[in-house]
């Protein structure tokens, strides 16, 4: 009998031939080398063992959170001003300075709790990964769409994302463990009215907002520093679903938001956002009642204009989900010149943590890989070696030395481009303590406020479902908190579970808090 497969190519097919990793070509990919077509199998069949083998690790750890996500292309372009004045009066950062120039980018939108094949269309933060491909190295944006975040200090958030990741034993997402946590929380008030209302489940990742979220500084070529927030507006508009509408797309697709996104762009109907960001001098502002390095709060438009100053276009879809999503990586200590830190309590434990977990989940040479190389700047280093290290990072003239300093060759500093000193000097006790103007409630209640009425019965809806899973002390804790953000909001959520007023309004503040005089005198008055 003849052997199918090893007949050949018919005749006419010009397909390149398929070969192992090692360059070989493989005359037979469906049957292993065997003792007699019966077997048994040999262990010396080195195409079957790599093929096999190479499978068995396809797969890398998935991001701890934000593990589904889509990956898009396109550029920046700049307008060059912020409002009426030069943007360079403000920050030095080159890719700001003139109208018109544009700068590459990729962006990975993402849904935070679900792993790698979850609903695009659950009730969760999305993610808003902007990576700026500048000639001073990359910069990185890694904001949300819901403009605050649910703590203020890098050290709850592997507890936060636990409350909301599922149950270690049941593996299920449970409102009530979520809300034990946020119970216990009063700073995630302010997240949890944006994303338990309609604008917690964007109808995609076209028609959402983004925020940088965290506060950043801008400095100038003096030296002197402004405190920046970055906002993304999306020209689609914006669109959101309630809880029904979201039910029905995720009964019949899973993937949705990514689906949407890859086909405009091949259509030709690409995406835009303008960037608009608000700025504020740099010190602590005691005239403001809450703290601007505070990411529980948004700074009000009023008083801080979001003024335009750039355009982001979405042309090019990826061309393979696990070169270009999977192992991309972001973080937020990928600033460039004229783009730097807050002391924001998130930002520093963001910053160590982004980059640990791409050494652990793409591995320690993750930024040789194309698409977190810095594509418009060249790269030298010292560097060498690790798991895959993949090529040497271009080193001086001469290879033996990969050590600085040296007079033998070798790479030599930079020059600072202007000043190596800049913003407020700070003295302090090291201590551990929380902010004094924690102001938890009156942005949440303001929030709630402004949702139009649908956003608003949805909101009370959700929570009123949600929370009535949970331990009844949690329910109170929770009606307390949200009669201390507004009383509307306070005694419609208590109506869903039945509590009154009477029966919360003794409760005393959370060991945790202390309340401010205003505060304090809200509680006095609660309802
Ligand atoms: C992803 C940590 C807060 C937005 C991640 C990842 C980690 C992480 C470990 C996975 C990264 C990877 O595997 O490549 C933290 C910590 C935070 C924090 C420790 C607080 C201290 C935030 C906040 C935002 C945010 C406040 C929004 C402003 C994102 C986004 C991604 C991400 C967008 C996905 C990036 C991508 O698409 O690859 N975060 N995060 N995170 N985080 Fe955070």
């Amino acid at each position: 009998m003849t052997d199918v497969a090893s007949q050949g190519p018919a005749e006419g097919d010009d397909r390149p031939v398929l070969t192992n990793r090692q360059g070989h070509p493989v005359y037979d990919n469906q049957n292993q080398r065997t003792v007699g077509a019966r077997g048994p199998a040999t262990l010396e069949n080195y195409q079957f063992l790599e093929k096999i083998s190479h499978f068995d690790r396809e797969r890398i750890p998935e991001r701890v959170v934000h593990a589904r996500g889509a990956v898009a292309f396109g550029y920046f372009e700049a307008t060059g001003t912020w409002g009426d004045e030069p943007i360079s009066k403000y920050t030095r950062a080159k890719l700001f300075q003139e109208a018109g120039k544009r700068t590459d980018l990729a962006i990975r939108f993402s849904t935070v709790i679900g792993g790698r094949d979850s609903s695009e269309a659950a009730r969760d933060p999305r993610g808003f990964a902007v990576k700026f491909y500048t000639e001073d190295g990359n910069w990185d944006l890694v904001g949300n769409n819901l403009a605050v975040f649910f703590i203020r200090d890098a050290i709850k958030f592997p507890d936060v994302i636990h409350a909301l990741k599922p149950d270690p034993v049941t593996f299920r997402q449970e409102p009530a463990r979520i809300f034990d946590f946020m119970s216990q929380t009063p700073e995630a008030m302010h997240m949890l009215v944006n994303l338990f209302s309609p604008r917690g489940i964007p109808a995609n990742y076209r028609t959402q907002q983004g925020f940088g979220v965290n506060t950043y500084k801008w400095v100038n070529a003096e030296g002197v520093t402004h405190l920046v927030k970055y906002h993304w507006l999306p020209k689609a508009g914006v669109k959101s679903l309630t809880e029904a509408d979201a039910a029905v797309i995720q009964a019949g697709d899973l993937g949705h938001a990514s689906k949407d996104l890859y086909e405009a762009i091949e259509r030709g109907d690409y995406p835009e956002w303008d960037l608009h960001v608000q700025l504020m001098s740099d010190d602590e502002h005691p005239e403001l009642d809450f703290d601007p390095l505070d990411d529980t709060k948004v700074w009000p438009e009023n008083e801080f204009p979001a003024k335009k100053v750039g355009t982001m276009v979405l042309n090019r879809n990826v061309t393979d989900h696990f070169q270009e999503n999977e192992q991309i990586s972001f973080g937020t200590g990928v600033l460039v010149d004229g783009l730097d830190f807050s002391d924001d309590k998130m930002l520093v434990g963001r910053t160590f943590s982004y980059s640990d977990t791409q050494r652990y989940r793409v591995g320690p040479n993750y930024l040789q890989l194309p698409v977190n190389q810095p594509k418009n700047a060249t790269v030298r280093t010292n560097q060498r070696g690790g798991q895959m290290s993949y090529y040497v990072d271009g080193g001086g003239e001469n290879p033996h030395v990969n050590y600085e300093p040296s007079i033998t060759g070798g790479l030599r500093e930079a020059q600072y481009p202007t000043h190596d000193e800049q913003g407020p000097e700070i003295v302090g006790r090291l201590t551990r303590k929380r902010i004094p103007r924690t102001n938890d409630y009156t942005q949440a209640g303001q929030r709630y406020l402004l949702l139009e009425q649908w956003e608003k019965d949805d909101l009370v809806a959700n929570f009123v479902q949600l929370i009535g899973q949970a331990d009844r002390k949690v329910q109170e804790r929770m009606v307390w908190h949200f009669y201390m953000c507004e009383d509307e909001l306070g005694a419609r959520v208590g109506e869903g579970l039945g509590i009154s007023l009477e029966e919360i309004k003794d409760l005393p503040p959370l060991a945790s808090q202390t309340l401010s005089e205003d505060e304090l005198a809200r509680l006095a008055n609660l309802g």
